[in-house]
């Protein structure tokens, strides 16, 4: 059974869900599953702005061919050509056989590296803000590499003033109902996995967002349309560009900390507790502790995105340190996390340099200021570490106090 939706005028979401997908590019953990928004625009011609994965294809071709109603389907919009879109594009070809593919040069690179077939003389090769009009409808397309692969566009639509963003403004999670941000709780139950994707899928790049969000700002937008999660309209759209300007600039949202931990025997713990506890009756508010060992790294990148201040705490491991504390500093200097402060908290019993390993990554992250001395645990938390751990408050809420 079909299931879309007219969202404006003659513009249809025609997407799906996937509830069964346990972890996104196979790396990510999904809690509630992702989806996959697709579009149509119906006027004197027809486009498609992207498919879906394979996953959902027979929902997807369903929704395509309601929607469309026995009319012919005349260009299919490629702005993202990963494979959790473009997965339906040659069962397009093949149902729709004077479909015109629109994309660039990249786009139609990938094409061929995927799928290998010939489709010469069923190509629109678009540029950076070149026009397509479909009647009443025109769409301007927007070049958008690495936001968050290189032949990545975006496509504005000028009448109704929709931007359909690829995979800027994406959430991982299925609908639930609701398509839009306002019919759903978003800050409860979508805020946090549209941050989570961000940093982990686009937060890398920063700057090449910002390009984009410049090129954009001379355009009036009614209606975000990304790829995956709910659309933004009114009042959110002001809130979601306000969330990538901050994101995109490595600002912090909240003037916390966040303290990520690794442990054995709960010592290194003890030390991270006691910390946020001096921190709290400081008056630091929303402290949040971590443990990289329990945690999927894409929760604690996350987390990186929003807080002001990071406490990486780790005891060391076959003289090293804790195996997933270098996952997720890998991850931090992968994803380009800046403009942080840090403090660290190290332990060991016998052996190790845990201090000097953590900063070997830190010194790779641009505009990391190092807050307060390290303290240095040995086996256990000793009355000189309490010490040392109200300085160590002491100094982050010192920093924290100023702008
Ligand atoms: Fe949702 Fe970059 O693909």
């Amino acid at each position: 059974m079909h299931n879309t939706r007219e969202l404006l005028p003659g513009i249809h979401w025609v997407g799906g869900n996937d509830r069964r997908l346990n972890r996104f590019e196979n790396l990510f953990p999904l809690e509630n599953g992702v989806a996959y928004n697709a579009y149509v625009i119906l006027d004197m011609k027809t486009a498609l702005i992207d498919t879906v994965d394979n996953a959902i294809s027979d929902q997807f071709m369903e929704n395509v061919k309601h929607v469309l109603n026995g009319r012919a389907l005349d260009y299919l919009v490629i702005n993202h050509m990963e494979p959790d879109h473009c997965g339906n594009i040659v069962a397009m070809i093949k149902e729709y056989p004077n479909l015109i593919l629109v994309g660039n040069t990249k786009t139609f690179q990938f094409f061929d590296q995927f799928y290998g077939l010939d489709i010469s003389g069923r190509t629109l090769l678009v540029k950076d803000q070149d026009r397509l009009n479909l009647g009443s409808h025109t769409l301007k397309f927007t070049t958008a590499a690495m936001v968050h692969w290189p032949e990545v566009m975006v496509t504005y639509e000028e009448t109704q003033k929709i931007l359909f963003s690829a995979d800027a403004f994406g959430t991982f999670g299925a609908h639930s109902g609701g398509l839009f941000a306002d019919e759903t709780d978003y800050l409860n139950d979508y805020l946090s996995e549209t941050r989570r994707y961000y940093a982990n899928i686009i937060g890398k790049f920063g700057p090449q967002v910002q390009v984009l969000m410049k090129k954009l700002s001379q355009d009036e937008v009614k209606l975000i349309a990304p790829l995956h999660g709910p659309l933004y309209r009114g009042d959110d759209l002001g809130f979601i560009v306000n969330k990538y300007e901050q994101w995109s600039t490595y600002r912090p949202e909240v003037n916390s900390v966040l303290i990520v931990y690794a442990t054995m025997y709960n010592n290194t713990t003890q030390a991270a507790e006691l910390l946020a506890s001096k921190l709290a009756q400081q008056g630091i508010k929303g402290i949040k502790l971590m443990d990289v060992n329990a945690t999927d790294v894409s929760y604690l990148i996350a987390e990186v995105w929003k807080y002001r201040h990071i406490v990486i705490a780790t005891p060391t491991y076959n003289t090293d340190i804790a195996v997933k504390m270098h996952t997720f500093l890998h991850d931090l200097v992968a994803l380009n996390a800046q403009n942080r402060s840090v403090s660290l908290i190290t332990n060991f019993s016998w052996a190790g340099k845990p201090a000097e390993i953590v900063k070997g990554y830190l010194d790779q992250l641009k505009n990391i200021t190092l807050i307060g001395e390290t303290v240095a645990l040995k086996s256990t938390v000793k009355a000189e570490n309490d010490s040392a751990l109200s300085d160590l408050a002491s100094a982050i809420v010192s920093h924290l106090n100023q702008p």
